[in-house]
């Protein structure tokens, strides 16, 4: 058995022994929208650093733990503090807690991030429902002997966001009276903020949204088979963009800015979901 086998069933042995229900619906809160997860009722909560063979988040605005609530009926797992690339995880590792909610029996992830715009006709503030993404830049979380349990050696990934339920969002979304925008989303390894050589050379390769997350754990889920739907806020225009230098204190501030239209759009995609 792999390394990392081991340790994502020795996790998943551990979390499947501790939480109260299964979960239906998975939810990953990006940096400054960690407010969800205040909002609901909380039913139970593991801290990842309780977790056996987890490993553990350390970024600022990111709490570190899993919340386990209903949400319009829908058992549901919220994971509120990711773990990044750029913390010196392996991708495989990255992409650990999103499989451990998938094999907790989690079939739709919503899948949320602050990112820089890159798309100039994008502003802070913005919502973008992400309909594609770039990981090229970054290392696959997939390298390594396939969990064939889990998915394929060579999953598909024609279809990572899926359509009608990111449709279904920009729907609601319209009706509702929130603006938001549809784009591709590109992975960084982080931590530093990219060039503004980095940021165009990430717009003609056909990114709206740079960010240093979410793409490899959409891969992971693809290959589990989950259906995904990435949300991204525009938490700052993105380096050569922007005519200020960037600060991650922005990029918390635009999240807790942003967070009273985001929670309300998440919260009735969820009742639509129900
Ligand atoms: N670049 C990368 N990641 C980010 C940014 C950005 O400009 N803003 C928030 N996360």
């Amino acid at each position: 058995m792999t390394d990392f086998k081991k340790r994502l069933e020795e996790a998943y042995e551990d979390l499947a022994s501790k939480i109260k229900f299964r979960p239906k619906l998975a939810i990953t809160l990006g940096s400054g929208l960690g407010r969800l997860a205040d909002q609901v009722e909380i039913e139970q909560e593991i801290s990842y650093k309780d977790i056996k063979s987890f490993p553990v988040s350390t970024a600022p605005g990111h709490k570190g733990r899993f919340v386990l609530t209903h949400i319009h009926g829908v058992p549901t797992i919220i994971m509120q503090g990711r773990v990044h690339l750029y913390e010196g995880y392996s991708a495989q590792d990255t992409v650990m807690p999103t499989r451990l909610m998938g094999l907790l029996g989690a079939e739709t992830l919503i899948v949320t991030n602050a990112a820089g715009g890159a798309n100039k006709d994008f502003s802070v503030g913005d919502l973008m429902i992400i309909r594609d993404h770039i990981t090229a830049l970054v290392p696959s979380p997939l390298n390594g002997p396939n969990l064939d349990d889990l998915g394929p050696r060579f999953p598909d990934m024609t279809e990572v966001y899926n359509k009608e339920l990111g449709d279904k969002l920009e729907k609601l979304a319209k009706e509702k009276g929130i603006s938001v925008q549809n784009g591709v989303y590109c992975q960084w390894q982080g931590p530093n903020y990219e060039t503004p050589a980095e940021v165009k050379m990430a717009t003609i390769l056909g990114a709206d949204v740079v960010g240093m997350s979410t793409a490899i754990e959409a891969m992971a889920a693809r290959h589990m088979g989950m259906k995904t739907v990435g949300i991204t806020l525009v938490t700052n225009m993105a380096a050569g963009i922007s005519e200020v230098e960037l600060d991650e204190q922005e990029v918390i501030d635009a999240g807790e800015a942003a967070s009273g239209y985001f929670i309300d759009l998440v919260m009735d995609f969820i009742k639509e979901l129900a």
